[in-house]
């Protein structure tokens, strides 16, 4: 097929000056066709928009809770995707006679899996303990087939048709956390070499730089950013494009849910279901007892982890010892799903206020979509090159 472009000193080779040659040449394509099956390639195909067409690129937030695709459109329009990035193990759900044709699911070694969206519903129907395949922003080093069962996930989500040319994947990772003594060098090669398995060119963007890609084309993408997620937070500050600051704290929602679940006496999953629902930092008084009680706890943990992230980026914007004489005010972008509480970004600016910040901040106001600007970010640095 390439056989004109390894032997460039045959004269025959009209080929050879593909610069002077308008796209519009199908005419040189009918050579590569093998002459000797005529019945099997019907005339009437001329060659289509599809040999030509531009590879896709893609956006990929992978994140411990959710997994978020942003690809464009045809018409230049973002098109979102979500998949949950859970799973539940089929020894543990009682599912002898269930049709697994009409369930997500992934058959590895000798193990079956209820994958994504499915699994979150089983589990909360019947009560079951979902398994992760992140934890804390990474690969969750306590399954032997988490790797297997997010590349699995991955390829669902990004649901390439055959044919279709792949270019650039620009896919999301955490800081490395400062309190804690993992650091993201594995996860993010294993998610490279997923994504390049699936056919992409992967390249790695910081979960909370992609957030300024997202959001602060007006400030010449120069902000703070901080995503608010399940397994961490993640906070960077950005000048002109570039990454002046990048770093993690590993609490997030999970952080949340375990201890208030933990103080009240029930499970994660449970909490999760009431903290998703109509809840607000400051409101307690709804649903019956165990609710109750649960939506206070949730109320002290929030304004707890919210304390907590405002005094470690002081700490570290202080410790870095940076000069942040940025020329113009910066918007401080707050975002991730756990910032989607009522009464967040009020207690947030609350807090922010409170203290002298080292950087002048124009505003602080939440993300377009706070669930799906990390992808965003990262389709926008993706078609940027
Ligand atoms: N409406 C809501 N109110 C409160 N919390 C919410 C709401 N919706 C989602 N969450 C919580 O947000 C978290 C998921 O957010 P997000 O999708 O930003 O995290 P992630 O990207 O998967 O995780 P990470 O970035 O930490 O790896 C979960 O803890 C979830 O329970
Ligand atoms: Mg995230």
């Amino acid at each position: 097929m390439s056989a004109a472009s390894e032997e460039p000193a045959t004269v025959a080779q009209p080929v050879a000056k593909p610069v002077a040659q308008p796209v519009a040449q199908p005419v040189a394509q009918p050579v590569a066709q093998p002459v000797a099956r005529p019945v099997v390639q019907p005339v009437a195909q001329p060659p289509k928009a599809a040999v030509v067409a531009k590879p896709i690129n893609l956006g990929l937030d992978v994140g411990t809770m959710n997994l978020v695709c942003a690809r464009a459109n045809q018409a230049g329009k973002i098109e979102i995707a979500n998949l949950r990035n859970v799973f539940l193990t089929v020894d543990d759900v009682h599912i002898e006679g269930m049709d697994l044709s009409k369930i997500s699911h992934a058959r590895i070694d000798d193990g079956v899996f209820i994958l994504s969206n499915d699994a979150y519903n089983f589990a909360n129907i019947f009560g079951y303990r979902l398994s992760r395949s992140m934890q804390k922003g990474m690969i969750s080093p306590e399954d032997i087939n988490s790797t297997d069962i997010l590349a699995v996930m991955i390829r669902e989500l990004l649901n390439i048709e055959p044919g279709v040319k792949q270019g650039k994947c620009v896919y999301s990772v955490p800081g490395d956390p400062v309190n804690s003594k993992s650091n993201v060098l594995y996860h993010r090669n294993i998610l490279g070499r997923i994504i390049s398995e699936i056919g992409f060119e992967p390249e790695p963007l910081n979960e909370a730089t992609a957030i300024i890609y997202a959001e602060c084309a007006e400030t010449d993408f120069s902000g703070i950013s901080i995503s608010f997620g399940a397994g961490l937070t993640n906070v960077a500050v950005v000048y002109k494009s570039i990454p002046v600051l990048e770093f993690a704290l590993s609490r997030g929602g999970d952080w949340i849910d375990d201890n208030v679940a933990m103080a009240v006496g029930t499970i994660p999953n449970r909490v999760v279901a009431i903290k998703e629902k109509d809840f607000h930092l400051d409101r307690y008084d709804m649903g019956r007892k165990k609710e109750r009680k649960v939506r206070e706890a949730l109320g002290y943990y929030y304004k707890n982890l919210i304390q907590f992230v405002v005094k470690s980026c002081l700490q570290e914007l202080d410790r870095r010892d940076l000069d942040l004489g940025f020329p113009n005010s910066i918007p401080l972008i707050i975002s991730g799903g756990t910032s989607l509480a009522g009464g967040f970004l009020d207690f947030i600016r609350s807090q922010v206020e409170e203290n002298a910040w080292p950087l002048d901040l124009s505003e602080i106001r939440y993300a377009g979509d706070p669930l799906s600007c990390v992808a965003q970010g990262c389709l926008i640095k993706a078609l940027k090159q």
